[in-house]
């Protein structure tokens, strides 16, 4: 059994249909990364499983339970994380502030103590920053932000909105480390990207969505050495 099952997920935004009837699956352990052009419904599919956005028809299994109609505060204490599109940090609060709230599922302080030890292992920048006012970090450091933040929650499941999105290239390369290093120890990872190249080189499988539609998936290799892959969306 998957451990996060998508079936035939269709979303609105009034009238306007934008996931058309999509399913994947995501295994224990695997990274499965979503690629697709803008406004293809990425966002919209990672919001409806986080349960921000509510499904018109479809269905979301995570661990065999069915979430389709859980709201998100639920969620979060199943076991899944999201990171969401543009960091969303908490600005007027600080560094640590912003990490405590996402441990606020969790009751165990020893747990909470050694998660945040995790964390600042993965993040040394955080941990010297920790009394900073989140809003005046800068964008990279933000996205390590909203990263530590989400895994606060210790989840077995994370799933990343555009975490490279607007970093420079150094910054991009050590974000794309630490989604390695979350994935080897042991949290399962559905990773959106725009940033196809990066996102498949660390991938085992992906899917590609297109104006609310998958319209290819497979082993991220292979997708990689695909030609209208390469064309679409690896510039080549
Ligand atoms: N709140 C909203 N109201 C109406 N339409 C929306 C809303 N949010 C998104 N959409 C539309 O739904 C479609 C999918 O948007 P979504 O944000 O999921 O795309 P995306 O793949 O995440 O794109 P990007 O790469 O630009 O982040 C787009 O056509 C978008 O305009
Ligand atoms: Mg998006």
């Amino acid at each position: 059994m998957a451990m996060l099952e998508i079936k035939d997920l269709k979303v609105y935004y009034g009238v306007i249909q934008a996931i058309k009837g999509i399913s994947f699956e995501v295994n224990e352990g695997e990274v499965i990364a979503l690629i697709g052009a803008n406004g293809a419904g990425k966002t919209t599919t990672l919001q409806t499983i986080t349960g921000m956005l509510q499904a018109k028809e479809g269905s979301i299994i995570f661990e065999g339970q069915d979430i389709t109609k859980v709201p998100g505060h639920k969620i979060v204490s199943m076991g899944m994380a999201h990171v969401p599109e543009g960091r969303r940090v908490f600005a007027e609060l600080s560094v640590l502030e912003n990490l405590k709230l996402g441990a606020y599922t969790r009751k165990d302080k020893d747990e909470i103590a050694d998660s945040l030890q995790r964390v600042y292992r993965s993040f040394p920048r955080l941990e010297e920053r920790k009394k900073q006012a989140a809003g005046t970090l800068s964008g990279g450091e933000q996205q390590m932000l909203a990263m530590g933040r989400a895994l606060m929650s210790k989840p077995r499941i994370i799933l990343m909105d555009e975490p490279s999105m607007g970093l420079s290239p150094i910054f991009v390369e050590e974000i794309f480390n630490i989604i390695k290093e979350i994935s080897a120890s042991g949290t399962t990872v559905l990773l959106v990207e725009q940033n196809a190249k990066k996102a498949l080189s660390i991938a085992d499988r992906a899917y590609v969505l297109e104006t609310g539609n998958i319209v290819l998936s497979g082993d991220a290799k292979e997708l990689m050495n695909n030609e209208s892959i390469k064309k679409a969306y690896l510039g080549e």
